[in-house]
């Protein structure tokens, strides 16, 4: 083991929005001074649900470029697509061979995915089985995600411990590191229900590349009470404490601090402020996109992630094929 491993996914799944940078890809880029950082584009998780082919080849370089611009240093980082390294296909399916179908009904995410859909696919049962795998073979110790990835992780340590205690010690114990704030950013229409890459209202989420003028549109619509009060209440206020959540994530300042900043105000002003402050954290980040994506630059570092993840993984996989039993050639 290498001390300190850092592993991340994201899927391509759609656009990216202000909950996966406020909720993890921030982390991921404050988080690289030390030990070993790895970020992976999980294609193959996208095609749990349908996908169109060329949509996803789009959005796929288009999270990574996403993921660069958001500040993850190829540098210090490893970044790569998920297709690209086959051991994390080949473990996942070793691991679903440990993990039991109680187990992975009691998935909530799975459960919220499949609602009211004519065709779930097996694959989106089975989908943490494969998230298990992109962790675990790097000797994980660190899973910075948002909230709704908690107990995926939970799951991942329990296989991890069932594989360890039948074959002996072969995997770390990763611990989700869930930031304090930021890790749950709610929809802006129904601010009781998580933002989301695939809600199909989009005023629900602010999107990375979004236009400053649809930022200032979407905040300035976003659902908010009947009342005139800015206080931080997610029961009785939900839109608000959202809202005030996102400022002061953006902004650093405490959520007592914004509560002051805006006593006596109204949530018109207080709109427009959190608007300006969405349009200036993206601003930047956006013109560094587009320069990664028109330099090119972009596949040579996919390339190199590739290739030295497959360097890291591979030893892992074939660790775990001579403990289950497989002849080796
Ligand atoms: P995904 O692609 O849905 O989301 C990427 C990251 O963004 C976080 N996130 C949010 N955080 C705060 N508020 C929100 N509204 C919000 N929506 C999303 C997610 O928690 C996540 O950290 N299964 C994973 C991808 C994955 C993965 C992995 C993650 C595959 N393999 C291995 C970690 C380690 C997913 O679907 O994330």
């Amino acid at each position: 083991m290498i001390g300190r491993v850092v592993f991340s996914g994201i899927q391509p799944s759609g656009n990216l929005h202000i909950g996966n940078y406020l909720g993890a890809m921030r982390q991921w880029a404050a988080g690289q001074q030390a030990g070993l950082n790895i970020f992976c584009i999980v294609d193959m998780h996208a095609i749990t649900v349908p996908q169109d082919p060329n949509v996803l080849r789009e959005k796929t370089l288009e999270v990574a470029g996403l993921v660069v611009a958001a500040g993850v240093d190829p540098e210090k980082s490893l970044l790569f697509i998920q297709s690209h390294n086959p051991d994390h296909a080949n473990l996942g399916w070793a691991l679903n061979c440990f993990l039991s179908m109680g187990q992975m009904n009691r998935m909530t995410q799975f459960k919220e995915k499949s609602e009211k859909k004519d065709f779930v696919s097996v694959g989106l049962f089975d989908y943490p089985a494969l998230m298990a795998a992109d962790i675990l073979l790097y000797d994980t110790t660190e899973v910075p995600v948002g909230e709704d990835q908690r107990q995926h992780v939970e799951l991942t340590r329990n296989v991890a411990e069932r594989f360890n205690s039948r074959f002996g010690e072969t995997f770390v114990l990763p611990v989700p590191v869930i930031p304090k704030s930021g890790g749950r950013v709610m929809s802006l229409v129904d601010p009781t229900k998580k933002m989301s890459k695939s809600d199909a209202d989009l005023m629900g989420a602010v999107g990375l590349l979004d236009e400053p003028d649809a930022v200032v549109k979407k905040i300035k619509l976003a659902t908010t009470d009947s009342g005139t009060e800015i206080r931080y209440d997610v029961k009785k206020k939900p839109g608000v404490a959202n809202l005030m959540g996102i400022y002061s994530l953006v902004k650093g300042k405490s959520l007592a601090e914004v509560e002051v900043e805006f006593q006596g105000r109204q949530y018109g002003e207080f709109k427009t402020a959190a608007a300006d402050a969405v349009v200036g954290l993206l601003k930047p980040l956006q013109a560094r996109y587009k320069e990664l994506r028109s330099s090119g630059g972009l596949e040579k570092i996919l390339a190199n992630g590739a290739k030295k993840s497959y360097e890291l993984s591979h030893k892992k996989l074939m660790e775990v094929y001579e403990k289950v039993g497989f002849v080796r050639q």
